[in-house]
């Protein structure tokens, strides 16, 4: 279903790596809803070409960039900025910790390795704004948005050093949000239930989290699509005044203590 929510807006949309993604879901429900925007992520994973299918399907271009690299996010933004002129949306969908890639315990971190995941997963969030901020390229009313998760505020342990970037991560969208504020633009980070992608399922025991989090979500678990028509909302007219949150889209699991699913599971035999 579309409401034309987005109908005349231009943004860029970093993060789709496949279908699974949810970035590519949020570009999905952004054209729908009449959006304009480019799609980035990094060289290497345009290698793998899936991302030209969604292009193509939301006639959208695409164009690579490292968005721990100030070089490529000025190019970036040149270039939306000579398409679009000013834009009104921005979605960071980037995460990677090679600690949990590689499956390094929190206790034994490696800190090259930490560097280079809290770089990626968070620092770079900073740098978009950065490049955005000293271009001055957002209209009015805009909206700017990152994927963040609950281990930034509660101990999840495999999620391993990616908790610590999360924090991080949601720390700059407050702080930054501040001047962003000034220029009528909002920043916020969309807290979401663990969801199958790449990224997610790199995490230890990720199938077996996700049932737990089902059970404990009065709700259930949101998805991609669902994840996706929140961000909608958020880059909308619709929520001009929402700015520097963590907003919380889990099916009720932030406020859980308890679930009479997950109680039944003790039940005495
Ligand atoms: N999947 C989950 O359970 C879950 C839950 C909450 C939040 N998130 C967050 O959602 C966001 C998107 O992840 P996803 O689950 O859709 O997985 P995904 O693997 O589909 O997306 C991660 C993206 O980050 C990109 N990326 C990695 N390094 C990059 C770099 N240097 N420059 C530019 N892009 C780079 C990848 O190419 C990929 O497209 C991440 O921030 C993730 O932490 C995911």
């Amino acid at each position: 279903m579309s409401y034309g929510l987005l109908k005349g807006k231009k943004g860029i949309i970093f993060g789709a790596l496949n279908e699974q993604s949810i970035a590519w879901k949020v570009a999905e429900r952004c054209h729908e809803e009449g959006a304009e925007f480019i799609l980035s992520n990094a060289p290497i994973a345009l290698r793998m070409g899936e991302l030209n299918g969604l292009a193509e399907k939301t006639g959208s271009e695409v164009i690579g960039a490292d968005a721990t690299s100030i070089e490529d996010l000025e190019k970036l933004f040149d270039a939306a900025i000579a398409k679009f002129g000013k834009i009104d949306f921005i979605l960071h969908s980037i995460g990677m910790s090679v600690n949990v890639r590689k499956g390094k315990p929190y206790t034994e971190m490696n800190y090259d390795w930490l560097e280079k995941g809290w770089d990626i997963s968070a620092v770079s969030f900073h740098k978009v704004m950065r490049v955005a901020y000293e271009k001055n390229c957002m209209n009015e009313w805009g909206s700017i948005l990152a994927l963040s998760y609950i281990a930034a505020q509660r101990t999840f342990p495999d999620y391993n050093d990616m908790s610590d970037n999360k924090a991080y991560l949601e720390s700059i969208a407050r702080t930054f949000g501040n001047y962003w504020g000034e220029r009528k633009v909002r920043v916020n980070t969309v807290s979401q239930s663990p969801t199958p992608t790449t990224a997610g399922s790199g995490v230890k025991g990720f199938g077996n989290f996700l049932g737990f989090a089902e059970d404990m979500s009065p709700l259930g678990n949101a998805t991609a699509l669902e994840c996706a028509d929140y961000c909608v909302t958020l880059f909308s007219d619709l929520t001009k005044k929402v700015t520097m949150q963590n907003l919380f889209h889990d099916g009720g699991f932030s406020s859980t203590g308890v679930t009479q699913k997950v109680i039944s599971k003790y039940d005495a035999e």
